[in-house]
């Protein structure tokens, strides 16, 4: 065979080998054997070896698992991999349901969709062909997991048509596939994954892609991060798309005119989620009309057109064994029980929290009582009550510890708070959690710096402060119990990737009381700046929208301490980045423009451009843009059918412009 006439089969057999997967993992009608599949495989996988130029990067033979990695590249997203909020009860579901018609009006649908239990990817298509694919990571940057997910049988390699896209979905392992998995896990004597959902995320994060192809993952679609130039105008439209595309997705999904419609479709999978052949968490309810979705927008978090309702925690019955108190990173002190292992939720549970001594006090906790245990958000294991009814009378009620179990100062109550502190700085626990926290992923995300390196590079006195990460070597981490010479280098180039990252997260980072994630971005996009930070007043902290006084003053007493001043320096020192590099938020005095300082609603349909483009370049102008009228909108632009808005606006002597006035005004 010459190469021209190899050629020629190659695509002959990628059509078929592409055809046949699809009809076996995504329609779930396979028309041939495994046996005629295999020997198609193996011929096409023959042919690239003989010709190694026709191997190509969309080959089905990447199925079966490619080139080992050194490491996983960060990806950014180009659009952010948001969350969910949440809702417990059917009380929560009409709470949403509330807040959705006060700003879209009545006319609303909804669709349901399983909340599938595994974890967030995206993946993204050029000219069809499936480039790259990601972990959400912190929902800004991901993991590089494109040759892992390669070997995802249902997802396409291919689409339908030469489309350039970037697609969101659940990559998962089938109930199965994971009972098969622990079998295997269990004979070899190595350790089982807890769940389905860990084994996903364990196989998806192997170097070696052949691990993956191993594990049997399945992956359903549920979104296509940017509509960009699709002709769709509603979510189920989209997930129809996606169908003809090639991609899989949920069947059971339903649309529902009414919330009540969406309570029935929640009650009913309650019960009928232990049939299906995966793990669902809850059930994700979205606005279907993608217009009505944009009008709604999202908070920084999570959009407001969609909510996941998430199915009642199971709860079990275990015996208390002991209290024990750990300190955090500022020091508050939290009891933990110490249970008699139990399963819930698909994990052993030893521990949990049980927050602070009130909470002991209210529930009457004693130790050796039988206690009811649960987890938070199907995550944090907590205790919930006692069984009564069980008490021998040898229970012993728990007195809290009168001094720090780690550097053994006293304990003391600031007013209005509920925890006992540790208010000695230099208390080793508080420094080894502020270091832990500083490593962690919405911080200064150093891989490979978990708990564990932490704490033992903590307690082999390597480090002492945040500073001291930035200085160490390769052969002090090589010393160190079992870290060999390939993850010390893995982790000398994370700490040093982490040099470059934007002020916000070092700021995240350093723990400054009051200081959460969100605060250290708006501190930033405001100051620039360490330098200009440190030196702001109070005046100037408290004048900026999110920041209230409490904070503020945090902040203040912050730069003012000595210590991180030093701090700060011997940062520089080892070239830590202390600018923002995001973008800069548009200060609305500086701009010169109609839309400068004014506030602006869109609604109904705009002809000429979408309504978050026109979004987007009012911002730019200096217009703050949002989403109901009331008395302190300046402008409503009223775009074709607009409804309730308009007529508030018309109400309250507002000002209406139709799109041809406002691309007037943006074309200036
Ligand atoms: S929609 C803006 N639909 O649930 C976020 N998410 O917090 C849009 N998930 O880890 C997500 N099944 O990966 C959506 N049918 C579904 C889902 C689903 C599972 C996961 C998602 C994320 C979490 C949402």
């Amino acid at each position: 065979m010459n190469e021209k006439q190899a050629q020629e089969r190659v695509n002959e057999l990628h059509e078929l080998l592409n055809k046949l997967n699809y009809e076996y993992y995504v329609l779930d009608q396979p028309s041939a054997s495994d046996a005629e599949y295999d020997r198609y495989m193996q011929e096409l996988l023959q042919l690239e070896e003989q010709f190694p130029a026709l191997k190509t990067a969309d080959s089905p033979t990447v199925r079966v698992g490619g080139t080992v990695l050194e490491a996983f590249k960060k990806v950014e997203h180009r659009i952010p991999m948001l969350s969910l909020g949440n809702a417990f009860n059917d009380g929560d579901l009409r709470d949403f349901d509330r807040r959705v018609r006060q700003t879209i009006g009545d006319d609303v649908q909804y669709v349901c969709e399983l909340k599938i239990d595994g974890l967030a990817v995206s993946v993204r298509y050029e000219g069809g062909v499936f480039v790259q694919g990601a972990t959400r990571g912190d929902g800004q940057v991901g993991e590089d997991i494109t040759e892992n997910l390669k070997t995802v049988r249902s997802l396409p390699l291919r689409l339908n048509e030469q489309a350039t896209l970037e697609v969101r979905g659940e990559a998962f392992m089938p109930k199965r596939s994971f009972e098969a998995l622990n079998k295997i896990k269990e004979e070899k004597g190595e350790e089982l994954f807890a769940n389905p959902r860990n084994a996903a995320a364990g196989s998806l994060r192997q170097l070696d892609p052949k691990i993956a192809a191993s594990r049997n993952l399945d992956m359903y679609v549920y979104s296509i991060a940017d509509l960009g130039n699709t002709n769709v105008s509603s979510h189920s439209e989209a997930l129809n798309l996606l169908e003809r595309m090639g991609y899989k997705t949920n069947p059971e999904r339903r649309r529902c005119l009414s919330i009540d419609e969406v309570i029935d479709y929640c009650e009913s999978w309650t019960v009928k989620r232990a049939d299906l052949a995966y793990d669902i968490d809850g059930i994700v309810i979205k606005v279907d009309s993608l217009a009505q979705q944009e009008e709604l927008g999202t908070t920084v978090k999570s959009p407001r057109w969609a909510i996941a309702y998430k199915f009642p925690a199971e709860e079990v019955v275990t015996k208390l064994l002991d209290i024990e108190v750990t300190v955090g990173r500022t020091g508050a002190i939290t009891p933990t029980a110490l249970l008699e292992p139990v399963k819930v939720a698909g994990t052993t549970v030893q521990r949990a929290s049980l927050h602070n001594e009130d909470l002991i006090r209210e529930k009457d906790i004693r130790i050796g009582d039988y206690v009811i245990v649960k987890k938070a958000g199907d995550i944090i294991p907590e205790v919930v009550g006692v069984v009564e009814d069980r008490r021998t009378g040898e229970e012993m009620p728990y007195e809290m510890p009168t001094h720090c179990p780690e550097c053994d100062s006293e304990l003391v109550r600031i007013e209005d708070e509920v925890a006992l502190r540790c208010i000695n700085p230099k208390c080793p626990a508080q420094i080894r959690e502020g270091l832990i926290h500083f490593v962690s992923r919405n911080a200064m995300n150093i891989d490979g710096l978990g708990e564990k390196v932490v704490t033992q590079l903590f307690s082999e006195n390597l480090i002492h402060d945040v500073a001291d990460i930035y200085k160490l070597t390769k052969p002090q981490l090589i010393a160190l119990e079992r870290m060999g010479e390939k993850s010390a280098n893995n982790l000398l180039a994370a700490i040093d990737a982490s040099r470059s990252n934007s002020l916000e997260k070092l700021l995240f980072g350093l723990g400054i009381r009051h200081v959460g994630a969100k605060a250290a971005k708006t501190l930033a996009q405001h100051f620039g700046t360490m330098e200009a930070l440190s030196q702001a007043t109070l005046e100037e902290l408290v004048a900026i929208h999110e920041i209230g006084e409490k904070m503020a003053q945090s902040v203040v007493a912050y730069f003012a301490n000595p210590d991180v001043k030093e701090l700060i320096e011997e940062l520089k020192e080892s070239e830590v980045n202390m600018a923002y590099k995001g973008p800069k938020p548009i200060d609305a005095s500086e701009v010169d423009s109609y839309f400068s300082g004014k506030t602006i609603v869109l609604t109904g349909k705009l002809e000429q451009m979408s309504r978050s483009d026109a979004k987007a370049e009012i911002e730019a102008l200096g217009g703050k843009v949002t989403g109901s009228v009331s008395k302190s909108t300046n402008l409503v632009i009223a775009g074709e059918a607009a409804g309730s808005k308009l007529d508030k606006a018309t109400e309250l002597g507002i000002e209406v412009w139709d799109e041809a006035r406002m691309l007037e005004e943006l074309q200036k």
